[in-house]
């Protein structure tokens, strides 16, 4: 079938098909939208600034490592799994600098717990502070630190 009808039809599947997905964006609770994560390096620069490597994981993820000059910022961007229920994305953060031979661990981004779009984190040598859409800041000491054995890994994670 061709003619008018036909293309009103197809028109009107299109209109439905686009305030399906604008609904989405704002359903947040039944669909999870895109969680930004934002990493700042706010290692006090005493006596000079210090470089921040970054290394961010999930299951499914290897976002590379990424260093920050102090005050720099990294961000990436996922969209949590839909349905929750037998598994949760989880992102997972190594942090480290020069003439520390530590890896430090964070969870950047737990779906279990976090409910942020914006999830901004500045990291110092004691571990993240997490700062909410208010402005309110929660502390993390790190979840754990393992010792780094290959000199030459030093700079990787
Ligand atoms: C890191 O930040 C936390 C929270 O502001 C603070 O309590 C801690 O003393 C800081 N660590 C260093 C080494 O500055
Ligand atoms: C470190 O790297 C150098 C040159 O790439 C290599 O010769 C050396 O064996 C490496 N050391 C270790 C502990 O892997």
């Amino acid at each position: 079938m061709t003619g008018p009808n036909s293309i009103t039809l197809k028109f009107s599947i299109l209109l439905i098909v686009i305030l399906a997905f604008g609904a989405r964006e704002t359903t947040c609770s039944i669909f999870p939208t895109t969680t930004h994560v934002i990493i700042k390096n706010d290692i006090a620069p005493h006596p000079t600034p210090i470089d921040l490597t970054v290394h961010c994981k999930s299951k499914d993820d290897d976002l590379g490592f990424h260093t920050l000059t102090f005050g720099g910022i990294y961000t990436f961007s996922f969209r949590p799994i839909v349905f929750p229920i037998f598994k949760n994305t989880l992102f997972f953060c190594g942090f480290t600098w020069p003439r520390n031979p530590h890896r430090h661990y964070l969870d950047i981004y737990d779906q279990a717990l976090d409910r942020c779009k914006f999830c901004n984190w500045k990291i110092n040598q004691t571990g993240g502070t997490k700062i909410d859409k208010d402005g309110r800041e929660y502390f993390y000491e790190w979840k754990s630190i393992e010792l780094i054995i290959d000199a030459n890994s030093t700079s990787k994670i």
